[in-house]
């Protein structure tokens, strides 16, 4: 079933038509929109899982402003999960399983473990695994001087009888109480055997203050996603991913329409029943509600929009994305948020696909270019223009680095077999992720005030009892006169 407005069309075919704005500053227009059925976010964004777009880092910033991130699958597992508990250990009010280490360790061993897990401050535990807190090792207790490498993490630490420390379950406010009064930066919490069971920082702490709207658990913590595939080590992954305490898994294969879904869709439910599991890609209604039917939190939409894609222009296999979004919501409603995925090209095309149905908006190539994603910073000698690569996930050059040690051979074979369906493309330098975002949130702000409300779920509602009032289908003079600067 398609509506007769969206029949063969995409985001360029559309402009909105402006209705009376309503008093009130655009900072108070509200963004919220939906991941998946247990995670809202207050902005309706998601990078999506690709190896040039989402690591650890692009997921931290993705989540503080509002969004979430999608840790890509194309790495070994353990690896992937200690992308995931990055991003869970970077803030919360108590950071729960804290990274130690023994009093035995070397300086060395502290400043690689610190790198590695992006910590300042490491607890430091009376012998491996034992949990009895025997000090911390701070930055500023490093020695300045080199060659102290080799040297025990306990010559250094300050010792546990000089800590201030809370006991577990301490309430926040007390917490902030005790570490401004000593002006310290980090609070153990130990229980009556000195072992530990918690870890509270004062930036963590700030951090939250001056992010509200960051999306997070019920612990405080930042939310995160990580993609898992549809056969081959998929449950292993996903056993090691929610392990390390992501929020939800996106399996996320190209034709999500289809037998092999169905049975690992299954295979997860069974396994793990209740976790949150978004899955994709479709690009029609019927794939839609066969998902939700499934047991799908949420259905990705999308085949084919994407900057790195060539399926369309290797197989014919598409749909409109703007059609795709729409026959989504008509085949399932609101039973299950839709994630629009692919082919955003302009901040405008984001506010399109939450109109005409979708509950949030997965980003690749918009986001690529900036510091958070993966990939170095190249700059053209001639014109000193900066960019970096971005890349469809079964291009020819994603596919070859793929190919670590220990990949799985049933996946291995399949990317050897299939001729790619993604290519490689330079994009400009973006700087900032958080930049990217601030700039989408403006816009959309703009948007939904020009179309006369105070949230951008009041407008998706308006549209999508009568989208035909709302958007106008674009002539190629007015697509001209609209979109060709
Ligand atoms: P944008 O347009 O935001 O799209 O860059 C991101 C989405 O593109 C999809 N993707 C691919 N699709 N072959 C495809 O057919 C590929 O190699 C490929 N890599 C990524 C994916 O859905 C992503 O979120």
């Amino acid at each position: 079933m398609t509506h007769d407005l969206f029949h063969g069309r995409t985001y360029d075919d559309f402009l909105f038509r402006p209705q009376k704005g309503r008093a009130g500053s655009r900072q108070e227009v509200r963004l919220t929109g939906r991941c998946s059925r247990h995670i809202a976010l207050e902005l309706p964004i998601v990078s999506a899982n690709m190896d040039s777009v989402t690591e650890g880092s692009m997921a931290r910033v993705m989540a503080l402003e509002g969004g979430i991130g999608v840790i890509h699958r194309g790495m070994p597992i353990e690896e992937q999960a200690r992308e995931v508990e990055r991003v869970k250990r970077s803030h919360g009010w108590v950071v729960e399983e804290p990274f130690c280490l023994p009093r035995d360790a070397t300086l060395r061993e502290a400043k690689e473990a610190a790198r590695r897990h992006g910590v300042t401050g490491i607890l430091i535990e009376e012998t491996r695994g034992s949990r009895t807190l025997a000090g911390i090792l701070s930055k500023r207790d490093l020695p300045w001087a080199g060659g102290h490498d080799a040297e025990p993490v306990s010559r250094y630490m300050t010792p546990f009888d000089r800590l201030h420390l809370g006991r577990p379950g301490i309430p926040l406010e007390e917490a902030e109480r005790v570490l401004f009064e000593h002006r310290i930066e980090k609070l153990p919490l130990v229980d009556t055997e000195r072992r530990i069971r918690g870890l509270i920082t004062k930036s963590d702490i700030m951090l939250s203050r001056d992010r509200p709207d960051s999306t997070k658990g019920p612990k405080g913590r930042l939310c995160v996603g990580a993609a898992i595939g549809a056969r081959g080590d998929f449950l292993v992954r996903a056993e090691a991913l929610l392990e390390a305490g992501v929020d939800v898994l996106v399996m996320d294969i190209a034709h999500g329409h289809s037998e092999i879904m169905e049975r690992a869709i299954r295979e997860v439910r069974e396994r793990f029943p209740d976790v949150e599991l978004v899955c994709g890609n479709v690009g029609t209604g019927e794939g839609a509600r066969f998902l939700r039917d499934l047991g799908a939190d949420a259905v990705k939409v999308g085949i084919g929009p994407g900057r790195g894609c060539r399926t369309r222009l290797e197989t014919a296999a598409g749909v409109p994305q703007l059609e795709a979004i729409h026959d989504a919501w008509l085949a399932v409603g609101d039973s299950v948020p839709i994630i629009a995925d692919g082919g955003i090209q302009h901040d405008k095309d984001i506010f399109l696909a939450l109109v005409a149905g979708a509950s949030s908006v997965m980003l690749g190539s918009l986001l690529s270019g900036t510091d958070e994603a993966p990939g170095r910073v190249i700059e053209d000698p001639g014109t000193r223009e900066k960019r970096k690569i971005y890349r469809g996930m079964t291009s020819p050059q994603a596919v070859f680095e793929a190919l670590y040690d220990d990949a799985d051979p049933e996946e291995l074979t399949l990317a050897m077999e299939t001729p790619p369906e993604g290519q490689e493309v330079q994009v400009p330098y973006r700087g900032a992720v958080r930049d990217v975002l601030q700039r989408i949130r403006g816009h959309l702000r703009s948007a939904v005030s020009y179309a006369g409300e105070v949230s951008l779920e009041a407008v998706r509602r308006q549209v999508l009892k009568r989208p035909e009032e709302y958007l106008i289908p674009l002539s190629p003079a007015a697509r001209r006169e609209s979109y060709e600067r």
